[in-house]
C-alpha cells in the first residue's frame, strides 16, 4: 500500500514553488505554503491567485473549484509551520548552501517518517540530502515550469534513498495527474542535460549579434514546432534561475563549455534584467510577473514598408533543380503569384517535376485548401525549361541543385553570366558556406542563402543567410520575399548549421551520448522532451524521421566548422549508421518500424 499524502509542505513560492502549491491543492491535497517573509509571502499567495483566475478565464476551473482549492492552502512564513506535513518539497533558489541550510532546518522541523524533497535542477541531491540525518527520505522531484501545465516530473533517487520512497512518491505524481521518470542524481537529469546546452548556445548567438532575438526564437518555433522560443523560455525560467543552472551544470557536468554561462546572462542578472519575474529579460514585459510582451526599442518594425525598406521589385523568379525542395518551391512562388520559370537538366526530368507539382496542387484542391482556378492560375504561371539561358530576364534565382560545392559554384559562375545585374542570386544550401557560392560570381553582393525547410509548400519558416559580403538590398528583399510567400524570413549570419540545426541537432547528439552513457532509456528521454518541455517529438523519434545519416553529416560539419568537443558526434550514432540503421527510412533506426 502505497503511503497516504494527505498534507504537503512547499518551501519557497516563486516561478516553481507557486505552481507546485497549486498543483497539490488542485487534486485535493492540503498544503503549507512557507516563504522567508511576509511580503514574498504575499507575491507567492499573488501568484497562485492570478494563476486560478486565469484558469477560471480560460473555463479551465470553475469558479467553485478555485475558491475550494485556495482553502486547501494554508500560507506561513517560516519553516516551523511544517511541523505536520506528510511530504515537502522546496523550491528555494539554486544554492547548494541554503538548500542544505533549508534541508538541516526542516530535518528537525519535521516529523521522523515526513519525506524531504527538493525541486533542484541540476544540484545533487545526494549533496542535499546529508545536511539531514534522514538521507534515505531524501529525494528529488523535479517539476516543469509551468508546473500545472507541464505534465513531467522527474523523480531523482539517490544511492541511499529508500525503495518505498520512491514508490511512494511515483504513487503520488500519478494522484498528481503527471507522468514521472525515476532516474539517478545526475546534473540536469534529463530534460535539464538535454536543454541547457542548447538554451546557452542560443543566448551565444543573440550575444554575437549573429541573428535577433525575435529571429532565433521565430526560427526555434516554425523550424522545429516547439511552444516556445529558446530566448523566451529564458525568461520563463528567470535569468538568475538559468545561470545558477547552467553554473552548477558546468561543474559537476565535466566542464562542458557549453555549459559555461554565456557572459551576458551574468550581467543581464547583475543588472536586474531576471525575466518575466522582473518584468524584462530578453523581452519586455506588460509588468513583473506578466506573460504578456510589449514593443521596446528592440522591437523591429513589423509592417510591409519597412519589410519592403530597399528591397528591389521581384515578379519573376527562376528554380534550378529537380528535387524535392525545387519541386516544393516552385509550387510556393507559383502560388504567391510570381512567374517561375524552372529550369532542370533535361526536359524529361521537366516532365516529372511538373507532375509533382501538379499531384501536390491538386492534393491542395482535394482538401479544400485551394480553389481550382487557383491551382490553374499557378499552374500557368510556370514555364518549364532545360537550359539556364530561360533565365536572362528573371529578378531572381533561387538554385536547389544537388548539396555539393562544386556544382553550385559552377551553376553560379554560369548565372553570374546569363542573368541581368541586380537580380538577388539565392541558394538553399543547408550545410555550405554561402560565401563560397558567392565568389563563385562577380556580383557576391547579391548573393544569399535561402534556406527553406522540407516539405517547402507546408514549413513556415525560410532562413535568410547573409554572408559578410551580402548588400542590404539584398538581405531586404530576400525578406520581402519571405513575407510575399507568406512565411517567416529569419536573417542570420553564414555559419554552419543557421540558426535552426545548429541548436537542435547538437541536442539530438546529446541524447545520444545520453542513451549511450545508459543514463535513461529512448521513451524516457522521448517523454521527457515532450511531457517537460511540450517538444511534439522526442529526439529519438525526431532522429529516426530525419534520418541518422543527416543527422551525423550535419553534426560533423557542425563540430568540424566550430571545433567545440562537445559537438563531437556520438560514437552509438556513428555505428548505427555504419550498421546501416538510418531510421525510418531503412525501416531500423533507434527503434524498430518494420512492423509499422
Ligand atoms: N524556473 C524554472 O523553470 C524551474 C524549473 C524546475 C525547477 N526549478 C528549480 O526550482 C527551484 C526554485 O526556482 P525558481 O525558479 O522557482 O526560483 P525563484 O527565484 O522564482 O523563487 C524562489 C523563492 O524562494 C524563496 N526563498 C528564498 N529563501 C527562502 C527560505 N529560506 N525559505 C523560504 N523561501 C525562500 C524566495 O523568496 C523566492 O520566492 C530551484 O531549485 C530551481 O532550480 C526551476
Amino acid at each position: 500500500m502505497a503511503r497516504e499524502f494527505s498534507t504537503v509542505g512547499v518551501v519557497g513560492l516563486g516561478t516553481m514553488g507557486a505552481g507546485i502549491v497549486e498543483v497539490f491543492a488542485r487534486n485535493g491535497i492540503d498544503v503549507v505554503a512557507v516563504e522567508i517573509s511576509a511580503p514574498a509571502l504575499e507575491r507567492g499567495r499573488a501568484t497562485l491567485k492570478g494563476s486560478t483566475d486565469r484558469a477560471v478565464a480560460k473555463g479551465k476551473l470553475a469558479e467553485a473549484d478555485r475558491d475550494a482549492l485556495h482553502e486547501r492552502v494554508h500560507f506561513a512564513v517560516g519553516l516551523d509551520a511544517l511541523h505536520s506535513v506528510d511530504l515537502v518539497i522546496e523550491a528555494v533558489p539554486e544554492h547548494l548552501d541554503l538548500k542544505q541550510r533549508i534541508f538541516a532546518e526542516l530535518d528537525r522541523v519535521c516529523r521522523p517518517e515526513t519525506i524531504l524533497a527538493t525541486n533542484t535542477s541540476s544540484l545533487s541531491v545526494t549533496e542535499i540530502s546529508v545536511a539531514t540525518s534522514r538521507p534515505n527520505q531524501v529525494i528529488g522531484i523535479h517539476f516543469f515550469n509551468p508546473a500545472p501545465v507541464m505534465k513531467l516530473v522527474e523523480v531523482v533517487r539517490t544511492v541511499v534513498t529508500a525503495p518505498e520512497v520512491v514508490a511512494d512518491v511515483e504513487a503520488l505524481c500519478a494522484r498528481l495527474g503527471k507522468v514521472d521518470v525515476t532516474i539517478n542524481d545526475r546534473a540536469g537529469f534529463i530534460a535539464n542535460a538535454l536543454l541547457f546546452g542548447y538554451l546557452n548556445h542560443a543566448v551565444g548567438m543573440f550575444e554575437s549579434h549573429y541573428a535577433t532575438r525575435e529571429d532565433i526564437d521565430a526560427a526555434m518555433k516554425l523550424g522545429c514546432g516547439l511552444p516556445m522560443g529558446p530566448l523566451a523560455l529564458m525568461d520563463l525560467i528567470g535569468l538568475d534561475t538559468a545561470y545558477e543552472i547552467l553554473d552548477t551544470m558546468y561543474r559537476r557536468g565535466g566542464r562542458d563549455r557549453r555549459h559555461a554561462p554565456v557572459p551576458l546572462l551574468k550581467q543581464m542578472v547583475t543588472a536586474g534584467l531576471l525575466g518575466r519575474k522582473s518584468g524584462r529579460g530578453f523581452y519586455t514585459y506588460e509588468r513583473p510577473g506578466s506573460p504578456v510582451v510589449v514593443p521596446d526599442e528592440a522591437t523591429p518594425l513589423a509592417t510591409d514598408a519597412a519589410l519592403a525598406d530597399g528591397a528591389r521589385a521581384i515578379a519573376k523568379v527562376g528554380v534550378v533543380g529537380s528535387g524535392t525542395m525545387a519541386t516544393g518551391i516552385i509550387e510556393v512562388f507559383a502560388k504567391a503569384g510570381y512567374e517561375v520559370v524552372s529550369v532542370t537538366r533535361g526536359m524529361e526530368k521537366s516532365a516529372k517535376v511538373c507532375e509533382a507539382v501538379k499531384t501536390s496542387l491538386n492534393k491542395g484542391v482535394v482538401r479544400g485548401k485551394l480553389a481550382e482556378a487557383d491551382r490553374d492560375a499557378a499552374l500557368g504561371r510556370i514555364s518549364w525549361s532545360a537550359t539556364l539561358d530561360h533565365l536572362a530576364d528573371v529578378d531572381l534565382v533561387v538554385e536547389a541543385v544537388v548539396e555539393e560545392l562544386s556544382v553550385k559554384k559552377a551553376l553560379f559562375a554560369s548565372l553570374d553570366e546569363i542573368c541581368k545585374p541586380g537580380v538577388v542570386l539565392a541558394t538553399t544550401t543547408s550545410s555550405l558556406p554561402v560565401i563560397d557560392v558567392a565568389m563563385a560570381t562577380q556580383r557576391p553582393a547579391d548573393v544569399v542563402g535561402l534556406h527553406f525547410f522540407n516539405p517547402a509548400p507546408v514549413m513556415p519558416l525560410v532562413e535568410v543567410v547573409r554572408t559578410i559580403r551580402t548588400s542590404p538590398e539584398a538581405t531586404a528583399t530576400a525578406r520581402a520575399v519571405c513575407a510575399a510567400l507568406g512565411k517567416t524570413g529569419v536573417v542570420c549570419g553564414d555559419r554552419s548549421g543557421f540558426i535552426v540545426n545548429a541548436l537542435l541537432f547538437p541536442y539530438l547528439n546529446d541524447a545520444v551520448k545520453m542513451l549511450e552513457a545508459s543514463y535513461s532509456t529512448a521513451d524516457d528521454i522521448d517523454h521527457a522532451m515532450k511531457l517537460g518541455c511540450g517538444y511534439p517529438m522526442g529526439p529519438f523519434e525526431l532522429l529516426d524521421v530525419v534520418g541518422l545519416d543527416v543527422s551525423l553529416a550535419i553534426q560533423r560539419e557542425l563540430y568540424l566548422e566550430l571545433r567545440e568537443p562537445g559537438f563531437a558526434p556520438a560514437p552509438l550514432l556513428e555505428h548505427l549508421v555504419t550498421a546501416g540503421y538510418l531510421g525510418r527510412k531503412t525501416r531500423r533506426g533507434f527503434r524498430d518500424h518494420s512492423h509499422r
